[in-house]
């Protein structure tokens, strides 16, 4: 091979790397941060569902327990860092997205910290119903439909 055909190589070979990370950066918003492993499915599956489920059933009833608002708490305070993930790395795509995460999430988690730690029920189930808005918004414009 001539020392010119194998520069050829290199160069095209710099160009698909370009490109491929391009590409790669260009989808990455949304469905993925941009530099950090953790995909925006997996954010939702593993931290935002679990703990939305678990704010959920624990105000079914007044919780009866320092352990039920424990749990509570847990919750919401899991919800309310899972709105920081949600704006950081390049993830948020536009004001929909930000209003969803930093206005319904993050407010309504920290309302119902609040509620939680005054042990106030009523308080606890309006700021859930806030934060659940937080979903429907976000999903509306930025979740697939299947
Ligand atoms: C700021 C935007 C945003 C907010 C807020 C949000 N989501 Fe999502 N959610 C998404 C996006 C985007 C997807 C689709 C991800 C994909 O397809 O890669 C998704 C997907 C999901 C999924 C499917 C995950 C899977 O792959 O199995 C569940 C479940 C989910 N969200 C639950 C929730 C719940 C519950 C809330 C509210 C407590 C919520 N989400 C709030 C953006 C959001």
């Amino acid at each position: 091979m001539s020392v010119l055909s194998k520069r050829h190589v290199l160069g095209i070979g710099t160009l698909l790397i370009v490109l491929t990370v391009a590409l790669t950066v260009g989808q990455a918003q949304v469905k993925k941060g941009k530099s950090r492993p953790l995909r925006t499915g997996q954010l939702m599956k593993g931290l935002v569902k679990p703990n939305c489920d678990g704010l959920k059933k624990g105000l079914e009833a007044a919780p009866a327990s320092e352990e039920a608002w424990e749990s509570l708490g847990l919750h919401a305070a899991l919800i309310n860092e899972a709105s920081f993930v949600l704006m950081d790395d390049g993830r948020c795509p536009d004001g929909v997205w930000a209003d969803a995460a930093t206005k319904a999430l993050r407010q309504g988690s920290a309302d119902l910290l609040k509620a939680v730690e005054m042990k106030d029920y009523a308080a606890a189930k309006s700021s859930f119903g806030n934060l659940t808005k937080a979903c429907s918004a976000c999903h509306e414009k930025h979740k697939e439909k299947k």
